[in-house]
């Protein structure tokens, strides 16, 4: 196929060249919000007499055409075609003559793909919001079935505070819940038309980009021409996005993984999300799990390729921006895929409650609910910290945990110990007791609830 810019050149390009320069491959799954981009800027070009009723409504219908039959699988593209704008330009003025010749009048693929990114991300990122819904659904109907279900609370990966396990899971709804203002906050700031920037000073038409930028529900056009076709900040915004949510799901992965083992055995996914081994037959491995931990890197490298694509570029547009399509897309992609296979892996598994109480008893995570006994007695905070360290000490050398000391020996370490300590110190009162705002106690619980499905809705 002959180039568009073939005019100024004597010779063709050379194969391997422009394989290379090719981007058809990967930017074809913008066709949709090309066509509807070209759409919006060729009813302007009618509106400003550029275009007139015919050629709009040949340009309209052509295009209508190649979007049908490119959804149904009739229209193939050609991946001799330079890039998705050069295709789908070329097929319809191979339909419908000069009029299509006409579309890119004030106008430049600079500002086109710019556009087209923006359409497409804009949407893509309201199906990521979607999906961290689900998730979020997912979370709160394992929460709210384990609201009593107590378990260790860990720092350092040691036994620390007991937790419910809803408690434990809202801090996800939580982080998952920033995530969508962070995607939402993004999308904020790039849903500026830069469509007339054309390829870098704007044009000496009479466009009307506002009218363009409202017929695609944009807030407004960018200021700067120059800036409307070098800015790929929001790519780098999402991908920042997108890294956070890998982030959080990879640490809910790494939980996961540690929970479904023996050595926790907290709890079991379903079969339909784990798989065996080709050799040992006892295994169920957390395949999911591990793969989004994993997955978590190219996301992350998706980000790290568009900030160092973009800091030695001068302005404005440079082939090297091409480069950006691959990144994003890929770190779209991985991150749907992974949030669509969180989603029902979380609500399917199966907490173990008996092996987290159990995890419970040892460990002393009641410890400093006895100190805290010993300070609403009038000991201070210091002091009571050190005597129930030195019975933990006591404890450990004699393998006993703080419920199997007798009130005698207590009393041999301060007087203010009787005998309701050791109701207070059972696990179900060192949660119901947590009553601070945002703590592991039951009404706070509901408080983070509420919150959150009002978030949802
Ligand atoms: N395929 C190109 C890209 O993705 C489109 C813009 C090309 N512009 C140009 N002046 N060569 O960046």
């Amino acid at each position: 196929m002959e180039k568009m810019w073939a005019g100024r050149f004597l010779k063709a390009l050379d194969k391997t060249a422009d394989g290379f320069n090719s981007s058809i491959h990967f930017d074809k799954r913008l066709y949709r919000h090309d066509i509807t981009g070209s759409l919006a800027h060729a009813a302007m070009l009618h509106e400003v007499g550029i275009l007139t009723a015919q050629e709009l409504s040949l340009i309209t219908e052509g295009l209508g055409k190649i979007l049908d039959e490119l959804e149904e699988g009739t229209l193939t593209f050609d991946e001799d075609a330079e890039d998705i704008h050069m295709f789908v330009e070329a097929e319809l003025t191979k339909r419908i003559g000069d009029a299509g010749k006409k579309l890119h009048t004030a106008r430049s693929r600079n500002d086109q793909v710019a556009l087209d990114l923006r359409l497409y991300m804009r949407d893509e990122a309201s199906e990521v919001c979607g999906l961290l819904r689900s998730l979020i659904e997912s979370l709160l109907y394992v929460a709210e079935a384990n609201r009593e279900t107590i378990m260790p609370g860990y720092t350092h990966l040691q036994r620390a505070q007991p937790i419910t396990f809803a408690h434990h899971l809202m801090a996800y709804c939580m982080m998952f819940t920033r995530d969508i203002t962070r995607i939402e906050d993004a999308v904020r700031r790039m849903n500026y038309s830069p469509l007339g920037s054309s390829a870098l000073a704007g044009t000496t038409h009479p466009i009307d980009r506002d009218a363009v930028a409202e017929a695609l529900g944009f807030d407004g056009v960018s200021m700067n021409s120059i800036d409307g076709v070098s800015d790929r900040d929001y790519c780098v915004e999402l991908e920042a996005a997108f890294s956070l949510i890998m982030t959080h799901l990879s640490r809910l992965s790494e939980e996961i993984i540690l929970w479904s083992s023996w050595e926790f055995k907290f709890v079991e996914l379903d079969d339909a999300y784990t798989t065996g081994s080709s050799i040992m037959p006892q295994k169920k491995n957390p395949d999911m799990a591990e793969l989004v931990r994993g997955k978590c890197g190219r996301v992350y490298g998706d980000l790290m390729a568009t900030l160092t694509v973009l800091k030695g570029i001068p302005l404005a547009y440079n082939k090297d921006m091409q480069e950006d399509k691959e990144a994003i897309f890929d770190a779209t992609d991985t991150v749907k895929k992974c949030l669509e296979v969180f989603i029902p892996m979380i609500r399917t598994m199966t907490p173990i409650k008996e092996n987290m109480y159990a995890a419970c008893k040892r460990g002393f995570i009641n410890a400093t609910d006895l100190a805290d006994y010993l300070t609403r007695r009038g000991m201070p905070f210091r002091t009571a910290y050190k005597t129930v360290g030195t019975l933990v000490a006591r404890c450990v050398g004699e393998g006993k945990t703080l419920d199997e000391i007798s009130l005698a020996e207590y009393k041999e370490l301060s007087p203010l110990f009787e005998e309701d300590l050791y109701d207070e110190i059972s696990l179900e009162n060192c949660v119901r007791k947590r009553v601070s705002k945002g703590g592991t106690g039951f009404a706070s619980l509901d408080g983070q609830i509420e919150y959150v499905r009002g978030f949802l809705k």
